[in-house]
């Protein structure tokens, strides 16, 4: 996909660290390699560096010399993350031995690197189950400046160029808050927008997304859907915005003109956002295997620092495609922070 080898591109213009927790793993070794070998990041893999090494003389994985390797269980850094998770979470009852058990963990002991600032972005979830990949993250490394919830969104490149730019749509909540709030989903709409820009290279035109067309239908759920577009425009006027809209009236522009004549959106939105988790990863998963979409993510956004979490059915393509937009994502953490 040619928007996958910009992302790459725009990763080697200047390599950021990235943790793989699952450094034992098959796919995320051979992903590792090939993110070395291929200049996309500097890589961390956590896992016993004798078992690492074993496993890559086996897959024939010639670049894993150059990633740095942390074993959870023989950590020299151990004291000191412990002391940084207590200061982080001394209130939820973490003490110093609780800490050191569970840097025990890799997704744990990621996600406090990350905090830490020993690691630009976290990927993983080859081997582990969303929740347990998404728990650490959102407890130690938390959400960004001015955002409250973090949702995932996913690039959907659709073979049929009619949607979208040319087949290129973003979806959003696929992947973290199941029954988000009006507040919540506004929010959720502008990370999204901003992801759109940040790492599509996209002008978002945002699609509130309801079983109602502006007003065609009376229900609380559709009266989330219309108080989350009024203060998703509150929250950020740069992003062109629009709902409550039926998905067809989002993006087939006949049904758009007719259900909502008037709409800058209606009809040519390229930014899907769905009312809720089950809505939008049954759509994004629909989409991929009837439309034989290409999906890449959940792509987390709203983090301090980013760490996004894999299918457990994903290739080693979309180890290294992941690790790309995050790689990209901790480019735009970092300037943020220098302005
Ligand atoms: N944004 C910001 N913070 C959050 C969010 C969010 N969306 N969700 C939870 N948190 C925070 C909480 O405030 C809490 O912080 P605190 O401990 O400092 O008070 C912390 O994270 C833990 O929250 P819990 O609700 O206790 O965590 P829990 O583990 O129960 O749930 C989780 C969080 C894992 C994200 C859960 O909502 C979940 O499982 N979501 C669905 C994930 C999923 O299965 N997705 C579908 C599959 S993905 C795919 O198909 C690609």
């Amino acid at each position: 996909m040619e928007f996958i080898e910009t992302v790459k591109g725009k990763a080697r213009e200047e390599q950021m660290r990235i943790v793989l927790p699952e450094g034992t793993e098959e796919r995320t070794l051979k992903a590792a390699d090939r993110l070395i070998s291929e200049g996309i990041a500097r890589v961390i893999l956590l896992g016993n560096p004798e078992e690492i090494h074993h496993l890559a003389s086996e897959y024939y994985l010639e670049n894993i010399g150059a990633a740095e390797i942390v074993d959870p269980l023989d950590n020299p850094k151990a004291g000191e993350y412990a002391a940084l998770m207590v200061r982080l979470r001394s209130h939820k009852g973490v003490t110093e031995p609780i800490a050191l058990e569970l840097l025990k963990d890799p997704l744990y002991l990621g996600a406090v690197m990350v905090k830490a600032g020993d690691a630009d972005g976290e990927v993983a979830g080859a081997d582990n189950a969303t929740g347990d990949v998404l728990r650490p993250a959102l407890q130690y490394v938390k959400t960004a400046p001015g955002v409250n919830v973090i949702s995932g969104s996913f690039i959907m490149n659709i073979p049929d160029t009619m949607f979208g730019d040319h087949g290129m749509m973003i979806f959003a909540d696929c992947a973290v808050h199941p029954n988000p709030s009006a507040t919540e989903l506004a929010e959720i709409a502008v990370s999204t927008g901003r992801t759109a820009r940040a790492i599509v290279g996209m002008e978002p035109r945002i699609a509130m997304l309801s079983f109602s067309t502006k007003g065609s239908a009376k229900h609380e759920m559709v009266d989330k859907v219309v108080e989350a577009t009024r203060l998703a425009r509150e929250i950020d006027p740069t992003l062109e915005i629009d709902g409550e809209l039926q998905a067809d009236a989002a993006i087939v522009p006949g049904i758009g003109a007719k259900k909502a004549p008037g709409s800058n959106i209606a009809g040519k939105a390229n930014v899907l956002v769905f009312p809720s988790l089950d809505v939008g990863n049954i759509a994004y998963k629909l989409v991929q295997r009837m439309a034989k979409a290409t999906a890449v993510g959940p792509i987390l956004q709203g983090m301090a620092a980013p760490v996004n979490d894999l299918s457990r059915g994903c290739s080693v393509e979309d180890i290294v495609s992941l690790a790309a937009i995050t790689a990209c994502q901790a480019q735009a953490a970092k300037r943020e922070r220098k302005l």
